[in-house]
Formats: structure tokens, C-alpha cells, sequence
């Protein structure tokens, strides 16, 4: 039964202006919910954070549009067809329109095909291979991230030895000639290439740094990638997706006491930048020692690679040893030079190291260690070393 309303197309034209108008409501809705969202993410740090930034506001546009389309039919189904008073009829038997079938299932059809095309695109160009990416590996474990990374030869001094390097710093001399650094920081700049090999000690963790918007598990028994290149320069953190144990949150890079422990990726603003300062400062005056043989010297006892300190005062370093003579003024101790024998406080203190058991201080043992100046024998010290702790010596005169 089909009962024609005499005003049937005057209603119709205007119910269609008002689904017009609502439709271009929910649109705009839609772009509003996608330009504003964003806002609360973090910064975009990486090419690949621009890529999957619009393809989410894309996401959001449609799902906004959609949620709004969902929710005003909805408010407006309650009030328009609410029950009155007093009517108790039942609404009418629908049974099945194949027209409108069709459309809610081509029209979903169509978004999800576009949305698995471009997903496809993000996620094929995020994760491709670029021609000068650098390597770096990164072992998560219960619950500390270690990135190992290479450091090309000509970027370090000939002269270095890593095998003086203090402890704290692990860098070993990779098979390709070039040092592998060892640290939780991963230091990088603005326009290199990353690729990081992933692998986990233990359980599974996931490799996360939001301002770079990657994300990537770590698997046991599998070596698992993840790409970027920064756009921005900065301190980002990595935090770990994965609950794997009580210690999960130390794993996020966190600031503590000015230190940064955790994991971090920072990032230089170029290529000069990042090679100056890509190691903490202490580690860099050692792979790049100063040009001043005094303040060279200095590095060098303040390092620990020789144990003077636990004989020798100094104040200008904090030793308060009192086994050996002191340190303090050794530089203007010129009466020395009378008793030893020596011409003049240089030689008087490289013969102190090199052997000092031929000349002793009144009052002192022969308990120091011969320094010796080739690699084969005991307590080696390296010539230039030696010059170099000599002339810091010196420079002590009060
Ligand atoms: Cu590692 Cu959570």
C-alpha cells in the first residue's frame, strides 16, 4: 500500500537540502577532527613521522566523518522518531531494501580499498631501503636498550689507542677497521639514512621512538628492522611497547639527575656537528685528544688509565694517597734536581716513572711501579703518554 502525501515534493526538496547540509556538516567535521588531533602528538621528528602523520590524519578524517554520520543519525533518529504519548502501534514491516544494501556495502567497500592502498604506499616507502643508510645494531634486554655502532677510521685520530680507552666507554675495533661504540644513546644527524637490526636478549620488547612515529617489536630468535631518517634535530627518547617484566618502564629514556638513561636517539643538526659531539664529552677528549700536551696529560691521569691516584696526592685531580710523595707544587720542586742528579724537572720526573726506584724521595719505599715503554712489558706507558703526564706535572708549581 502506497498512500501519495499531496505535499510529498515539497518535503522531499527540502529533506534533500537538509541532507546535503548535514552531509557537508559531517564532512567538515571530519577535516576538523583530523586538523586537530594531531596537535597532541609529539613533534615530527622524521621523514617517516610526515608520511604516517598524514596518512593518519587521512584515517581520521574519514573515521571522523563516519563517527559523526553514526552519531547525528543516531540523536536524530531519538528525537524525530520517539515514541509519542499514548501511541502503542508498531512501526512499519520493513522487510529488506536491496538498493540500500548495495550502497552501505560498495561505499565501505570503496574507503577500505583506499585506505589499504595508501597504508600499502606508507608503509612500503617508510620501510625501503636507502642507498647511504648507516647500520646500526640494537640489542633490547631485560630492561635496558644497547645500541652498537660503528664509527668510520678517518673520523678518529691515528694516534688513538681504544684498547686505553676508560672503562666506561666500550669501543672495540671492528673487523672493517672502524670502532664500534657501545652505549644506550644512538647518535645520529638530520638527513643520515638509520637502519636498525633488532634482536632481543630474552622476552619480546618493542622498539618505540614516538617523535620519529616508528615502532617496531624485537623477536627472539629474529633480526627485526626498522628505518628512519631525522628531520628534526633534538633528544628523542625510546621507550619500550612491550610489557616484558617489572623493569619495562626503565627501559623508556628517561632524564635522571641531568643523565640520560634509557634509550635515546639524538640527533645533530649535520654531519660536523654530530662528529664533534657524538660521544658524551668525557669519552670525546679521549678519542680526540687536546692539542695541549698539559691539558692532555691532565686527561690522561684524570682518566684512571694509570693508577697514580692511589699513592699520590694531587688536588687539582682529588688524589689523597699518601704512599708516594705528593704531587702538589711537583713542578717547582727544583731542590730535587740537586739530590737526583737530573739537569732539569723534566727529566727529573720522566726518569721518576720510567725508573723510579734509581732516585727516592727521603722518606718513601721503592713501591712504585716501573712505567715501561713498550707494549710486551708490564705497566706499559707510551712514550707520548709520558711527555704528555710530564708536562702536566710541570705545570703543577703550587
Ligand atoms: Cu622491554 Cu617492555
Amino acid at each position: 500500500m502506497n498512500v501519495r502525501n499531496p505535499n510529498s515534493s515539497g518535503r522531499s526538496s527540502s529533506a534533500i537540502i537538509w541532507i546535503v547540509l548535514a552531509g557537508l556538516a559531517i564532512i567538515a567535521g571530519g577535516f576538523l577532527i583530523a586538523t586537530l588531533t594531531p596537535s597532541l602528538l609529539p613533534a615530527q621528528a622524521s621523514a617517516q613521522a610526515v608520511e604516517v602523520d598524514e596518512l593518519f590524519r587521512f584515517l581520521l578524517t574519514i573515521g571522523g566523518a563516519i563517527f559523526l554520520l553514526v552519531q547525528g543519525v543516531l540523536a536524530f533518529s531519538v528525537v524525530r522518531f520517539r515514541a509519542r504519548a499514548g501511541d502503542t502501534s508498531d512501526g512499519p514491516p520493513i522487510h529488506g531494501n536491496t538498493t540500500l544494501e548495495f550502497v552501505w556495502t560498495a561505499i565501505p567497500a570503496v574507503i577500505v580499498l583506499v585506505i589499504t592502498i595508501y597504508s600499502y604506499q606508507v608503509w612500503t616507502t617508510t620501510r625501503a631501503p636507502q642507498p647511504n643508510e648507516t647500520v646500526a645494531g640494537v640489542v633490547g634486554a631485560r630492561f635496558a636498550w644497547t645500541f652498537t655502532y660503528d664509527v668510520a677510521p678517518e673520523d678518529f685520530p691515528a694516534d688513538v689507542d681504544i684498547a686505553q680507552l676508560p672503562e666506561n666507554v666500550q669501543a672495540t675495533l671492528a673487523e672493517n677497521g672502524s670502532i664500534q661504540l657501545v652505549s644506550n644513546q644512538f647518535h645520529t644527524y638530520v638527513g643520515q639514512d638509520v637502519r636498525l637490526e633488532m634482536v632481543t636478549e630474552d622476552v619480546i620488547h618493542s622498539f618505540w621512538v614516538p617523535s620519529m612515529r616508528i615502532k617496531q617489536d624485537l623477536l627472539p630468535g629474529r633480526v627485526t628492522e626498522v628505518r628512519f631518517t631525522p628531520i628534526e634535530p633534538g633528544v628523542y627518547r625510546v621507550v619500550c611497547a612491550e610489557l616484558c617484566g617489572s623493569g619495562h618502564g626503565d627501559m623508556a629514556g628517561q632524564i635522571v639527575n641531568g643523565n640520560l638513561v634509557g634509550g635515546w636517539v639524538i640527533v645533530h643538526p649535520d654531519e660536523e656537528t654530530y662528529r664533534r659531539e657524538f660521544l658524551e664529552p668525557e669519552t670525546l677528549s679521549v678519542l680526540f685528544p687536546p692539542e695541549d700536551p698539559v691539558e692532555l696529560g691532565r686527561q690522561i691521569l684524570a682518566s684512571g688509565r694509570y693508577p697514580c691516584n692511589t699513592c699520590h696526592t694531587l688536588d687539582d685531580l682529588g688524589w689523597v694517597g699518601t704512599i708516594g710523595p705528593s704531587l702538589n707544587g711537583i713542578g717547582a720542586r727544583t731542590q730535587r734536581l740537586d739530590a737526583s742528579g737530573h739537569p732539569d724537572m723534566e727529566t727529573y720526573l720522566h726518569e721518576s716513572i720510567r725508573n723510579p726506584g734509581a732516585y727516592l724521595v727521603p722518606g718513601f719505599g721503592n713501591l712504585m711501579p716501573q712505567f715501561n715503554p713498550e707494549p710486551t712489558q708490564p705497566n706499559y706507558m707510551p712514550e707520548a703518554d709520558l711527555e704528555a703526564v710530564v708536562a702536566y706535572l710541570l705545570s703543577q708549581t703550587e
